[in-house]
């Protein structure tokens, strides 16, 4: 049996890879209680226990704002938590396969980011998960790089549950428009992960590196929200359709500085995975009816 560790799998994108894990692998999925990526004992003690083929990391500091004034926390999970998984990972040569964001970007193109494109993360959020990327590109060559975006999902918190949860409570409500990316269902990155463990199963090899993903197409956050609550309304999520103000970032002050452009080059990842990336439009309508569900 081919088994594949999945840190952090009480998350968004780790609950969606227990999920969905495909015939003929074993998923030995761990939340942070059971193990702390930032802890290199454990990481060593339970690699060397289970022995897995392979390794996800869907464990991270994901709070953007919080990170502004908690550093070091987001630095230990999310630089050296990885250096750790990628030690463990390059001693017992399995490849680890790892998450990262748009957010390493300062959102000043004018055209969808490649994998080639420079980096320049605006906020230690960003300025950590490029540290991830860094450290374990050094450490160990047999790795994925999954950039991604605007995650949402029917678990955990989420911009789209946020927007129900607010649509619930009030008739108006301003949400930021100009800020663009692509919204990413938490699903379909674990169907990318998987048909890249897959490759990996069959050819003992892939070819390693970072690779963007994201649902088509792109978005704004103002746009994001109206979709929500259009769709949301359909299946009865909320009774009726709120106000949506249109504002700006200078309107919506918040600790740490995103990307006003953050919009993700995905051609190189279709070609590896054989297939084209579904609308986030379509994969809302999921999330949706998980929800009612
Ligand atoms: N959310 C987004 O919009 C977004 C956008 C772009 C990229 N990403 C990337 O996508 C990946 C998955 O994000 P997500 O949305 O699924 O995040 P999430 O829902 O916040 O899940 C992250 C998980 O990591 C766990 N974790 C935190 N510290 C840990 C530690 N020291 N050891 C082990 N586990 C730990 C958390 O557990 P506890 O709750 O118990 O701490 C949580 O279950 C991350 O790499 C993130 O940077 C996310």
């Amino acid at each position: 049996m081919f088994k594949v560790l999945i840190a952090g799998a009480k998350g968004q994108v780790g609950t969606e890879l227990v999920k969905a894990a495909p015939a003929g692998f074993t998923v030995l999925g761990f939340g942070s209680d059971q193990l702390d990526i930032t802890n290199k004992q454990q990481v060593a003690a339970v690699i060397a226990l289970h022995q897995p083929n392979l390794i996800i990391n869907a464990a991270a500091y994901t709070a953007v704002d919080k990170a502004e004034s908690d550093v070091a926390q987001a630095f230990a999970i999310n630089e050296q938590g990885v250096a750790w998984l990628a030690e463990a990972a390059q001693a017992a040569d399995i490849p680890l396969f790892h998450i990262s964001t748009d957010y390493v970007f300062d959102g000043n193109a004018a055209s969808p980011y490649t994998e080639a494109d420079p980096v320049n993360p605006q906020g230690v959020y960003g300025a950590s998960k490029l540290a991830g990327e860094q450290v374990l590109a050094k450490t160990h060559s047999k790795h994925i790089i999954l950039r991604t975006s605007w995650v949402f999902g029917a678990e955990g918190s989420n911009f789209v549950k946020t927007m129900l949860r607010l649509g619930k409570e009030r008739d108006q409500l301003a949400v930021v428009a100009d800020q663009q990316g692509c919204p990413t269902s938490a699903a379909s990155i674990a169907q990318a992960l998987w048909q890249l463990a897959k490759v990996y199963k069959q050819q003992n090899s892939l070819p390693w590196g970072i690779y963007n993903f994201c649902n088509a197409t792109a978005s704004n956050w103002h746009a994001f929200a109206l979709e929500v609550f259009k769709q949301g309304l359909v299946l009865n999520l909320i009774s009726k359709l709120p106000e949506v103000k249109s504002i700006t970032t200078a309107d919506y002050p918040t600790p740490a500085k995103r990307p006003a452009w953050s919009v993700l080059d995905t051609n190189k990842i279709e070609a590896l995975l054989g297939y084209q990336i579904p609308s986030w439009k379509v994969e809302l309508a999921s999330v949706l009816q998980q929800l009612k569900d």
